[in-house]
């Protein structure tokens, strides 16, 4: 476990852009892609914004993935499993880099064929409580043309990472621009913020 924490935060420390493949086992990254196939399917994924129209319609012209808040007052095994992950993973960041996290809140994301998140940054202009963006992936056999690539943007150069199972990547939330370049394929992850208050 502390290996591929490590793996994170030093590649994080190396270029400003965390990334660890497996940093969700693989019976992790099934189950929580299951609980994401049948959220799909019972409706429950919503557009970010929802209960005000006009952010969404002018969200929409931004970025046209579907999310849904994952909760502990779910009860769901798994959804609990990966809160127990994240916690110690902050627990390990808080106590080698004096990060000073004290919460999070994560959503599952899909996007379907056709989909993007146009550049953004993460931290809201009027709230700077995100400090740490943190993404990981559900899609086994990702393949090149299947695009869908998280483009991370530093310096006038950019990198692209393909959103492959297990992955997670990390980045400072208020100094990163990034965007999810049209998706091929049906593309699934899970993503969060670190925050302090
Ligand atoms: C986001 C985001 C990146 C990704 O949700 O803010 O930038 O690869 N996601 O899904
Ligand atoms: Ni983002």
């Amino acid at each position: 476990m502390e290996k591929i924490f490590d793996c994170l935060i030093n590649s994080f420390i190396e270029d400003n852009i965390g990334i660890a493949d497996n940093f969700l086992s693989i019976s992790l990254a099934a189950n929580l892609k299951e609980n994401l196939n049948l959220l799909f399917k019972s409706n429950k994924l919503l557009s970010a914004g929802v209960g005000n129209n006009q952010i969404i319609t002018q969200n929409k012209l931004i970025r046209s993935d579907v999310i849904y808040w994952l909760d502990r007052k779910h009860n769901n095994q798994h959804e609990n499993a990966f809160f127990d992950l994240m916690d110690k993973f902050i627990f390990y960041l808080n106590s080698t880099c004096y990060t000073g996290i004290t919460g999070y809140e994560f959503h599952y994301t899909l996007y379907e064929t056709g989909a993007f998140y146009k550049k953004h940054i993460d931290q809201f202009q009027n709230n700077g409580s995100r400090q740490y963006s943190m993404v990981m992936y559900l899609n086994a056999d990702w393949k090149i043309e299947d695009g869908g690539e998280l483009c991370i943007y530093q310096n006038d150069e950019q990198l692209n990472i393909s959103p492959s199972n297990g992955k997670s990547v990390f980045f400072k939330s208020s100094d990163l621009a990034h965007e999810v370049l049209v998706t091929n394929k049906q593309r699934m992850s899970i993503t969060g913020w670190l925050k302090v208050n």
